[in-house]
């Protein structure tokens, strides 16, 4: 990569190649929303698919569950989210645009000062003392710091007058909790266990714009292990590892991750840890690993009434478990691939190729099947009927051969096969690698079991 990689940089490419649009945008967009596009959703899907395996396939005493997004509004009184989760919001007096006081002052200090735990009192004195100006408009006239529910609020029932208030669920982790008891019985259980779930979240957040970042929908990957207290600090230990192997394994680089410990602690929270990731826009959160003591079940043993003990079959001691949340955007850290995999290369020839080095594994397409003129088409579309069972696969005749490799290098296209007129005669196929452009012969019959071979996790 020659020059700085830009966010702006990301969101083209996104657009052009079918990753992102803007939400809406037909109707001038809707702030802070974005679809996935048919590139797009096929590598979420696949990280989705990778942290799943790796965090529910692949871990004993993990079990899955796929729980309401809308939820009874005692679950959110419960959790503490109707009276105090709220974000600390201010308004530009000048253009009248509402800000977060705590991301201003993350994406002023490039994410070195971590603003998540000051009272209005810090976020107001740190503002002041490095006159942060309106990211809309360059005034500097703020109101007064005031908390903002970011719950979307909902009703439910026939008619106005008989509307229940109901929310839309800020996290998914409140599915995990109010079904521990369920899952527990019929998994038949023992603690250590987790559940783990991926899901849509909503929050009303008022955002400076980062993409994908920080978005009012978005999809968590959150699991919750249930443990003794005397094991918990280990477990929380080892799903810091854990989630760091995973995005690395992934392709994030170490060089840029770090763990950032918390300074301040909720109440009831033992110990809490972010992965950051140096996005575009700096050092910002990428997941969360919290230690919650066993607040959320005595929580939600009190507000339901219902008894949330677990009985150790071996010892007959009757416990609240302790719990371990590890949680991760899929949004987020699909944005995250996406700038570690963005380069610019300089060829020989003088021409800058822009390629994304995504890990094969979660590529959107595996394969292109690329004829070299148009009367190969029929041989390439029996050739392409044979990759797509196995593969998410393109296909395109369209334009120069050079071309077409450029397209499929900035979708992050792994491997290109090219029929041509030796195919017609000898069954072979030239296939080439994205990433150092060789190219190498193979018969057609040896492709699938090649390609699947390159393209692992793990
Ligand atoms: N249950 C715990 C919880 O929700 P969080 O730190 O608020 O904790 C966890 O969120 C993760 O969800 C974050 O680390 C981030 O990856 C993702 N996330 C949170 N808010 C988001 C938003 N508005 N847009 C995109 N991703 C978000």
């Amino acid at each position: 990569m020659t020059t700085k990689l830009t966010m702006d940089k990301i969101v083209n490419l996104c657009k052009n190649r079918g990753f992102v649009f803007p939400g809406s945008e037909i109707y001038g967009g809707f702030a802070n929303t974005w679809d996935f596009g048919p590139v797009g959703v096929e590598l979420k899907n696949n990280v989705k698919r990778a942290w799943w395996k790796r965090f529910v396939q692949e871990s004993p005493n993990t079990y899955g569950v796929d729980a309401s997004i809308l939820m009874n509004p005692r679950v959110w009184e419960a959790s503490g989210h109707v009276a105090s989760f709220g974000d600390p919001k201010m308004d530009c007096k000048k253009c009248k645009q509402r800000f977060r006081a705590d991301t201003l002052i993350e994406s002023h200090s490039k994410g070195s000062v971590s603003a998540e735990a000051m009272t209005n009192e810090q976020l107001e004195a740190y503002i002041n003392e490095h006159h942060l100006t309106c990211p809309h408009c360059g005034g500097f006239d703020w109101t007064p710091i005031r908390k903002f529910n970011p719950m979307f609020i909902t009703s439910r029932g026939t008619l106005e007058e008989d509307a229940d208030k109901v929310y839309l669920r800020p996290e998914t982790c409140q599915g995990e909790y109010v079904n521990f008891l369920n899952v527990q019985r019929t998994a038949r259980a023992k603690v250590p266990f987790a559940i783990a779930q991926i899901g849509k979240s909503f929050r009303n957040e008022i955002t400076p714009g980062n993409f994908l970042f920080r978005t009012i929908e978005f999809e968590q990957m959150e699991l919750q292990m249930f443990c003794k207290e005397s094991d918990s600090m280990n477990i929380y230990e080892d799903y810091k590892s854990k989630a760091l192997k995973f995005v690395e394994d992934l392709g994030l680089k170490s060089e840029n991750l770090r763990f950032h410990d918390h300074d301040k602690l909720a109440h009831y929270a033992k110990a809490a840890c972010d992965i950051q990731y140096n996005f575009p826009i700096g050092w910002q959160e990428l997941n969360g690993i919290h230690h919650r003591g066993t607040w959320d079940l005595s929580r939600h043993q009190e507000y339901s009434g219902k008894n949330m003990t677990y009985v150790d079959p071996f010892t007959n001691e009757k416990f609240l478990p302790n719990v371990i949340e590890y949680s991760i955007g899929a949004d987020r850290l699909t944005l995250a691939l996406l700038c570690q995999a963005y380069d610019e290369e300089q060829l020989e020839n003088g021409e800058t190729r822009v390629v994304m080095h995504l890990h094969p594994a979660i590529a959107p397409y595996k394969v292109a099947v690329l004829p070299l003129q148009k009367n190969l088409n029929d041989k390439a579309k029996e050739v392409y009927s044979l990759l797509s069972k196995e593969f998410m696969c393109d296909y395109d005749e369209a334009g120069s051969i050079g071309k077409r490799y450029r397209r499929q290098d900035e979708i992050g296209t792994p491997f290109c096969v090219t029929i041509d007129f030796d195919t017609l005669e000898n069954d072979t196929v030239t296939i080439r690698d994205r990433d150092s452009m060789e190219q190498i012969r193979l018969n057609v019959n040896e492709l699938v079991a090649y390609i699947a071979n390159r393209i692992k996790f793990n």
